[in-house]
């Protein structure tokens, strides 16, 4: 092969070029974007997060208020992260139920008299065990959370929705 076929034209070069800084330029943008979208899958093999709440011995067949909190790391926002619960035993069962009403969000409260949970912002009410009463605004029974018991101890995770 003589030189003179291994010469690249000026129009050749500029393609090149512009290609490669094209193509940097388009990863450089579209990188960011595959990460998000691609960030609750990562995140759902990752192992589970339980936060310690309370004692088992301090756990009683009758719904009790318990708060916890935890420290947060959202990429670069660093948080405190407050939490509460009622928890109950059903049978040999922890049971943690959500404090937040599934109709628009509102923190329910627990009435002993009634057995029932209610919401101070349009009158929803659950049952003990989180049902929601037919006839009151919220459609869908309080959530859970995911419940781990370590020696002797009770830890949550997660609030898991309920049909
Ligand atoms: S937010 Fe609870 S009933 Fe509306």
């Amino acid at each position: 092969m003589s030189e003179r076929e291994h010469k690249v034209s000026r129009r050749q070069f500029l393609s090149y070029t512009l290609t490669g800084v094209g193509g940097f330029m388009a990863a450089g943008m579209l990188m960011p974007m595959v990460r998000f979208a691609l960030d609750p899958a990562l995140k759902a093999g990752a192992e589970s997060n339980v936060e310690y709440v309370c004692e088992l011995e301090d756990v009683t067949d009758k719904p009790q208020r318990f708060t916890w909190s935890f420290n947060q790391v959202d990429s670069w926002y660093d948080s405190t992260v407050e939490r509460e619960a009622y928890i109950y035993l059903d049978g040999e069962d922890v049971v943690a139920l959500s404090s937040i009403c599934t109709h628009l969000g509102c923190t329910i409260g627990y009435q002993e008299d009634t057995s029932r949970f209610v919401c101070p912002c349009h009158g929803g009410q659950f049952e003990e065990d989180g049902t929601n009463v037919p006839g009151t605004p919220p459609t869908r029974p309080l959530d859970v959370f995911e419940v781990e018991i370590r020696d002797g101890a009770v830890y949550l995770g997660q609030t898991m929705r309920r049909d």
